[in-house]
């Protein structure tokens, strides 16, 4: 029994010596001293030695067990220390290495559009003011002079929260907003969203974005809106743009306008991008702010007069940059935004 115990000794020691990391190690103690351990098996046989045997075997199982007790916990440290070391030299830092190239994004085409636009009425002299993007028939609608019938009320048309509030289907709901907080003389744009329920194709989208003006003081004139109209397109497009105004109906302006830009490609001389009509598709509804519209917000129209229009952003944006589909605005993919 003697000569078991100093086998198992020195075997294990061997081992230990040759251990390089804790999970060996610990193998190693429960082959030993574990449950079912070699030297646990060994003592449980002692029931089997003469009466004087016994406390002498006890003994030396006892200085072995300590024995190779003690060599693991040395055994650990060391270990550990090296352990410690080795990551040490791993988590050196070289601080000659070159940074990650960190990609920082930038604003969306569309956003700087809206900005550019922004800036450039605020340098006109225009307050910039925001709208809710939810609003209210009366706002949306009846004041601005929608009649009853009108075929935009439709439920088929607008999204509608309750039978009084909807999402706005224009920015023209801010000119009643701007009207009734504010006396004359008001020179103010305001852009931001808007919803109709429109079919997606590659002109229309459910929601897009408008920016409206309006502009209410005294000897307003058609002539003025036609200036103010022409000097942004110049200043946003370039010199070279011209502009056309078509007439059309809507019901918050009297007489009211429709304005197309040349054609960007061909800058007017006709081609395949524009149908050979030199034009590009229509940029903004304009007139003269109707009567009614300045009475409903407590305005006299006797005194008073205004003009107003209304742009889609989302064409300026496709017209400055040649886009033919609405919907690489929208479907926010990287490729396509990076050129911006
Ligand atoms: N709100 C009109 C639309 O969404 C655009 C518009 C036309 C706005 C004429 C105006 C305006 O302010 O005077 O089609």
């Amino acid at each position: 029994m003697e000569e078991k115990l100093m086998r198992i000794q020195r075997d294990v020691l061997l081992q230990i010596e040759q251990v390089d990391n804790m999970k060996d190690l610990e193998n190693i103690r429960v082959q030993v001293l574990g449950k079912k351990g070699e030297l646990t098996s060994l003592l449980r046989t002692m029931g089997s030695l003469s009466f004087e045997e016994r406390p002498l075997i006890g003994k030396i199982a006892n200085e072995v067990r300590e024995i190779i007790n003690q060599k693991i916990e040395e055994a650990k440290s060391s270990i550990s220390i090296k352990q410690q070391e080795l990551d040490l030299i791993n988590e050196k830092i070289d601080v000659t290495i070159p940074g990650n190239f960190i990609a920082l994004g930038h604003r969306h085409p569309l956003m700087q559009v809206k900005r550019r636009l922004e800036d450039l009425f605020l340098s006109m002299g225009f307050d910039v003011v925001e709208g809710p993007e939810i609003d209210t028939v009366g706002n949306n609608f009846d004041d601005l002079n929608a009649p009853e019938d009108h075929p935009s009320r439709d439920k088929t048309d607008t999204f509608y929260i309750t039978e009084n509030l909807l999402l706005r289907t224009q920015t023209s709901p801010v000119q009643i907003r701007t009207m009734k907080s504010r006396k004359p003389p008001i020179r103010i744009v305001s852009a931001g969203r808007t919803f109709r329920f429109d079919d997606v194709d590659d002109t229309h989208s459910p929601m897009f974005h408008q920016m409206e003006c309006l502009v209410v003081d005294k000897g307003v004139t058609m002539a003025n809106l036609k200036d103010s109209i022409d000097k942004f397109v110049k200043v946003l497009f370039g010199e070279n743009m011209k502009t056309r105004f078509r007439p059309h109906n809507f019901p918050f302006t009297e007489p009211s306008a429709e304005v197309d830009v040349s054609c960007l490609k061909c800058m007017g001389t006709g081609c395949d991008a524009c149908n050979f009509t030199g034009w590009s598709m229509e940029l903004l509804g304009c007139g003269m702010v109707h009567p009614n519209v300045l009475r409903n917000c407590g305005i006299d129209p006797d005194v008073y007069s205004g003009y107003a229009f209304g742009m889609g952003i989302d064409r300026v944006t496709m017209v400055k940059y040649g886009l033919s589909d609405i919907r690489l605005l929208f479907d926010n993919d990287i490729r396509f935004l990076e050129q911006f």
